[in-house]
C-alpha cells in the first residue's frame, strides 16, 4: 500500500501551487483599456468617448439593455457598424458595457 500514498504525496505537492492561482477573485478579467478602444476604434462613429452621436449614436444614458449591447457589439449591424464578436472575449465586452453605463458629460 505504498504507492498510492506516494501518488497522494505528489498530488499534493504539485496541487498545491496551483490552488492559489485558480482561486483570484476574477480570473477571467479583462485587461482592456475601453477609454483608448473609444478613443481610438468605436470613437470613429461613437464621437467623444460615446457621449454625443457621431457616424453612430450617442451610448451615454443609452435606454437599451446589457444584452442588447452586448448582442450589438458581437455581431454589429450590417451596413452600419462593425461586429466585433471575435475581437473580445465576454469579459472584455463586461467592461465596455460597464464604460456605457457610467459615462458622464465631459466636465466643463
Ligand atoms: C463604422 C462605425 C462604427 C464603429 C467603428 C462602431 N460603431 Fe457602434 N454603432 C454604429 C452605428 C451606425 C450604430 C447604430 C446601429 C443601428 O442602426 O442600430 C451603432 C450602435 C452601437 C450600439 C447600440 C447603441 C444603440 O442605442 O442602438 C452600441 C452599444 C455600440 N454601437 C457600441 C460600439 C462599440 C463598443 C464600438 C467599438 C468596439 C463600436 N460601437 C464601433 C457605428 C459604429
Amino acid at each position: 500500500m505504498k504507492f498510492p500514498a506516494r501518488c497522494l504525496t505528489l498530488f499534493l505537492l504539485c496541487a498545491a501551487p496551483v490552488v492559489p492561482a485558480m482561486a483570484q477573485p476574477e480570473p477571467a478579467a479583462s485587461n482592456l483599456n475601453v477609454e483608448q478602444l473609444f478613443a481610438s476604434t468605436c470613437g470613429f462613429c461613437h464621437s467623444d468617448g460615446g457621449r454625443v452621436a457621431g457616424k453612430g449614436p450617442q451610448l451615454m444614458n443609452t435606454k437599451r439593455s446589457d444584452d442588447f449591447i452586448r448582442n450589438r457589439i458581437k455581431h454589429g449591424k450590417e451596413g452600419a457598424m462593425p461586429a466585433f464578436g471575435s475581437t473580445f472575449s465576454d469579459a472584455d465586452i463586461d467592461k465596455i458595457i460597464h464604460y456605457i453605463r457610467t459615462l458622464k458629460p465631459d466636465q466643463p
